[in-house]
């Protein structure tokens, strides 16, 4: 078993081998490649995702990314990594659930996964400015191809984890011909799926719900944007960014990756809280290397360590634990 590790820019650093040492606990046979990624990795070498990072990741089918610091102005020459990276690995499906974990900060019933739409949208990177610099341009793009197989992943999730309804969230009244589009594939792929109940959302009234009850939601399967924006949202019902897991799934390679980034303001401080990188390790086990049993041993192990009721900074404020302090009591429970 392969895996290639990239860690990436601020906590990618410190989270990432908590979750190397997890996963080493269930696969001791595990072989792990590292390889850089990122803003450091720029400012090094010109280059934000090295050809032979992407190569190495191709090779190992299976890489565990920490979080890259992108800047939100124009850099000549950069751009994030990670959307480059799913793209190029064809990772077309981005899986984030949020469950109820034993902690002050969740909401006690929610259990929803978002579908995310992984390689177009917004995200597709084609953006040019005119007027000198006064006019931005970006193109979005919904394409059959890609929408059918995201709402197939959609819909096979929801019988796979026995789940009972699929919501498609869009905004299809302001934009029918990519929304539309979007909307009305997911329709024609639930045709085959007639004991899940289908429905849709408008992506302002779907944030509406997220805030007001996520209980209303099982599957919420979105184009790129509103899948990034909403998984965010559930993520504070599930205790948080650093709970938050997600994997990048395609029919070769699968990358794992937490929701958060590489948030500077705690970095260098060994106190980020590696739940969130942990659970993705799971769900690489879970959906990618076909070793549910494995998953779900450190699932149970993250759900033991919450329960003992000591967290990182994250969950309680001030007084936290260490990074290294709370993957240690994970890795007890792990046996
Ligand atoms: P962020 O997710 O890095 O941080 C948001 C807030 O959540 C911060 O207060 C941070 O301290 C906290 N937080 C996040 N993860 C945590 C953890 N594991 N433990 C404890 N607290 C945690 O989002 P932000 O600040 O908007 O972005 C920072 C940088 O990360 C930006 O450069 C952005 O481009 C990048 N980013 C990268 C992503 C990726 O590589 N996949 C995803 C999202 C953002
Ligand atoms: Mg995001």
């Amino acid at each position: 078993m392969k895996l290639c590790v990239i860690k990436g820019d601020g906590i990618g650093h410190e989270v990432v081998p908590a979750a190397i040492r997890v996963l080493r606990q269930v696969l001791p046979e595990l072989e792990v490649h590292y390889a850089p990624a990122g803003w450091e990795q720029f400012e090094k070498s010109g280059s934000a995702l090295p050809a032979a990072t992407v190569e190495r990741a191709r090779e190992a089918k299976a890489v565990l990314f920490g979080a890259c610091s992108s800047p939100s102005y124009p850099v000549a020459g950069y751009s994030s990594p990670i959307v480059k990276l799913r793209r190029l690995l064809e990772t077309y499906a981005n899986l984030r659930p949020t469950r109820y974990l034993p902690v002050p900060t969740a909401r006690a019933g929610v259990d929803l996964v978002v579908v995310r739409e992984n390689t177009e949208g917004l995200y597709i990177g084609d953006e040019r400015t005119a007027d000198a610099g006064d006019t931005g341009t970006a193109t979005k793009r919904i394409t059959r191809y890609a929408s059918e197989r995201i709402a197939q992943t959609a819909f096979r999730l929801a019988i796979s984890e026995d789940r009972r309804r699929v919501t498609i969230v869009h905004k299809g009244n302001v934009m029918p011909q990519t929304d539309g589009l979007f909307r009305r594939v997911a329709y024609e792929v639930s045709r085959a799926y007639p004991d899940i109940e289908t429905d849709e959302l408008l992506v302002d009234t779907a944030a509406y719900w997220m805030v007001k009850d996520p209980t209303r939601f099982d599957v919420v399967l979105t184009p790129n944007l509103y899948g990034d924006i909403l998984s965010d949202m559930a993520a504070a019902w599930g205790g948080g960014l650093g709970l938050a897991p997600a994997l990048n799934l395609g029919e070769e390679v699968a990358i794992a990756e937490p929701v958060h980034g590489s948030a500077p303001d705690i970095a260098g401080q060994g106190i980020a809280n590696p739940t969130a990188v942990v659970l993705s390790a799971s769900m690489l086990l879970r959906h990618h290397w076909n070793q549910p049993a494995s998953a779900d041993r450190i699932d149970a192990a993250v759900h033991a360590a919450l329960s003992e009721g000591d967290y990182t900074a994250d969950i309680l404020g001030t007084n936290g634990m260490s990074t290294e302090e709370f993957t240690d009591i994970i890795c007890r429970h792990l046996g």
